[in-house]
């Protein structure tokens, strides 16, 4: 049977050691070592998502305020690139796929997340052009990723242990 990990390789077109080049450097110091980059994004990210004229896509968010979607990407992102783990003292394990269960992730739903990633970081000065080829690998393989673990809990109903959400650092 085809893993989860070669599902979203053949689906996101992105090879899983494409993917954790981000772990290659840490991309948090590379960047200054402060949130500000990340902050920058996720704000980017969401106010597109949020305005988005799809409504069908737009609706997956609606259960979540914007401010508080934002503050989980950001600290989710400075832990798995390198930095502090914000996110897990908050929010405990990030199990990508566990919480998107109650989202339908469709194939077309993980298009459309990332393209409003990919105008997010091209509108993000804050983030030079290598780290940028990295972050768009790791969220292309991580969208079909989670697409892949969306449609098997729907099938079975079990969690799954990835490297998508490791809060180790780069060495
Ligand atoms: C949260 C949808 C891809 C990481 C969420 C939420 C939704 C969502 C509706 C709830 C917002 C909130 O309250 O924080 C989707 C869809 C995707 C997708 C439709 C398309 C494939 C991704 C990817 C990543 C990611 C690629 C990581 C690279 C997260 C994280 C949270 C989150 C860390 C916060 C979880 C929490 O704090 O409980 N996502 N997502 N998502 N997503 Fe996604």
């Amino acid at each position: 049977m085809q893993s989860l990990q070669d599902k979203a390789s053949e689906w996101s077109g992105v090879a899983a050691a494409d993917a954790f080049a981000i772990d290659d450097v840490n991309i948090f110091e590379s960047l200054g070592g402060t949130p500000q980059p990340f902050v920058d994004l996720s704000t980017n990210f969401y106010t597109r998502v949020y305005e988005d004229e799809e409504e069908w896509f737009r609706e997956i968010f609606a259960g979540s305020k914007k401010e508080d979607a934002i503050q989980n990407q950001y600290e989710f992102l400075i832990q798995r690139m390198g930095g502090p783990p914000l996110f897990s003292q908050r929010r405990g394990h990030p199990a990508l796929i566990g919480r998107h269960r109650p989202f339908l992730v469709t194939h077309r739903a993980a298009e459309r997340w990332l393209h409003h990633m990919q105008q997010a970081l091209d509108a993000t000065e804050s983030i030079d052009v290598d780290s940028k080829t990295k972050m768009t690998n790791f969220f292309r393989h991580t969208a079909y990723f989670i697409v892949a673990g969306n449609e098997m809990t729907r099938q079975q109903g079990h969690g799954v242990a990835c490297k998508h959400a490791t809060s180790k650092p780069a060495e």
